[in-house]
């Protein structure tokens, strides 16, 4: 894993999109991996600004988001399809036909779980995934004891992760209970994943995914199996890595062909 400990949430965002600009640079038809939450929003923040300066233009490329909660409205401004229109599709340009998020209000669920899944391997597979992590390791909606081999498919909520998210809607009982998510063997057969994460509340989750054993108890230890994963943290959230000089030293003597930013 390559671990970036940068000084400031902004600045976690903008090498952070610099790796996805360099994908979609590449390959302006690439296939994106969406994450919501508040940890990638500064991504595509910046994202959106070298759009605007017309750096970057992703109107060719498509994209999978991670997951939707079951059974909230299409037009619940805190669905997930509302807000990658809304944070992700308009502000960078993507051709809205071209995104997918699952379907948490199918009449059969696990029935649109494995049609999604294999979408995404039908578009080719996903060229580089973003990701958030929860406070207790979970990617996705991937929760712990999440399954390493899993693809998408219904999961129940953790409390604790309710509890987070209550912030979002303006009773804690409307949070749904259920989702719909990528599998962790979903998300390992990306290409190239990028995961963020900000603040001292992620600092435990971010020091079990990168040094903890592999286990299903941190969802997002799953990532030490893949061969590209950039792990972009600030100095908060990397508070509890006991490498974390070993990583500094590192990413400040990469050759320049080896840098993104
Ligand atoms: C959410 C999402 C994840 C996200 C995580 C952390 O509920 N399903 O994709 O990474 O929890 O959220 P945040 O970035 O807001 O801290």
């Amino acid at each position: 894993m390559e671990i970036v400990i940068l000084e400031s949430p902004a600045e976690v965002g903008r090498v952070a999109a610099a790796l996805v600009g360099k994908v979609v640079t590449d390959r302006p038809d690439a296939v994106l991996g969406l994450a919501t939450g508040s940890s990638p929003l500064g991504i595509y923040r910046s994202l959106a600004a070298r759009v605007a300066e017309g750096e970057l233009d992703f109107s060719r490329a498509s994209g999978f988001a991670l997951d939707e909660y079951v059974g909230i409205p299409l037009t619940h401004p805190e669905s997930y399809a509302a807000v990658i229109a809304r944070d992700v599709i308009e502000p960078l340009g993507l051709d809205p036909a071209r995104v997918r998020v699952p379907d948490g209000r199918a009449d059969d669920l696990e029935a649109a779980a494995v049609e999604y899944d294999g979408a995404i391997r039908t578009a080719g597979g996903v060229d580089i995934q973003i990701l958030g992590i929860g406070a207790n390791g979970h990617i996705g909606f991937n929760e712990p004891t999440s399954s390493f081999a899993s693809r998408t498919r219904i999961k129940t909520l953790a409390p604790s992760t309710r509890e987070a998210n209550a912030r979002f809607f303006d009773d804690p009982a409307q949070v749904p209970t259920h989702c719909l998510t990528q599998g962790l063997g979903t998300i390992l057969e990306a290409k190239r994943v990028v995961l963020v994460a900000q603040g001292a509340a992620k600092a435990h989750a971010i020091a079990a995914a990168v040094e903890g054993p592999l286990s299903a108890m941190c969802p997002g230890s799953a990532l030490q199996l893949h061969e590209h994963a950039t792990i972009v943290v600030d100095e908060e959230a990397a508070a509890e890595l006991a490498l974390a000089e070993y990583y500094r030293y590192t990413y400040a003597h990469k050759p320049e062909w080896q840098r993104f930013d």
